[in-house]
């Protein structure tokens, strides 16, 4: 099986992220860019969410309305930029609850090193997804994948800013039940890892942290 990868991009997303793309974009401008782009994108990733009938009263009839049923959510943000995609998606779903995956990765190997988790008890009764902007060698993501996994969690979507060529293709290898959704798929990696043209590093435009 070979996974699956959406584009989501809808006019809205393209000119809200080549505002982000830009190096003069501010950290308040960004921030507030990436809440935007997170609720669209979640608007689109959640389409096929399964609803079912209720029956309500209008202030003048009974009626059979459609409302979400089935499995609830979890948003599990890569930390740290994943952060960036939490406030939007649950603005969408406010009662979804948040894992979190901390990982850094190593310099010189670029391997992802795992610092910290947290997940919800009954992640196998959730739709899961991992977020995180940036989709670059993808190791982190098939690492925070992998951990997610270990949790029972089978219904899993990943969702990106940008991807690299590189990342969608090692992610679907190690994950080919797991489809990623992304706004845009970049050229390829610099030497330090880092996706060309891209927006920088992430966490640093999301907390101003350079
Ligand atoms: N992480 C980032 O923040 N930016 C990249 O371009 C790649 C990984």
């Amino acid at each position: 099986m070979s996974g699956k990868t959406t584009l989501i991009d809808h006019p809205l997303i393209l000119h809200k992220l080549a505002m982000m793309r830009d190096k003069d974009t501010s950290t308040k401008k960004f921030r507030t860019l990436l809440r935007e782009i997170s609720m669209l994108m979640g608007y689109e990733l959640m389409r096929d969410l399964p609803v079912e009938e209720i029956e309500i009263e209008t202030p003048l009839e009974k009626m059979k309305a459609k409302a979400l049923s089935g499995k609830k959510l979890c948003i599990v943000p890569i930390l740290r930029a994943g952060l960036g995609f939490v406030d939007g998606l649950l603005e969408l779903v406010p009662a979804a609850r948040v894992g979190h995956i901390g990982l850094y990765r190593n310099p010189d190997t670029l391997e992802a090193v795992d610092y910290y988790k947290k997940f919800p008890d009954d992640m196998g009764s959730r739709i899961v997804l991992a977020v995180d902007p940036m989709l670059a060698t993808g190791h982190s993501a098939v690492a925070a994948v992998n951990h997610i996994k270990k949790t029972g969690a089978t219904d899993i979507r990943f969702l990106c800013l940008i991807a690299a060529p590189v990342g969608i293709e090692t992610f679907h290898a190690a994950h080919p039940d797991v489809p990623i959704y992304t706004a845009a798929i970049d050229r390829e990696l610099n030497d330090h890892g880092y996706i060309l043209p891209g927006i920088g590093d992430a966490g640093d435009r999301i907390f101003g942290t350079k």
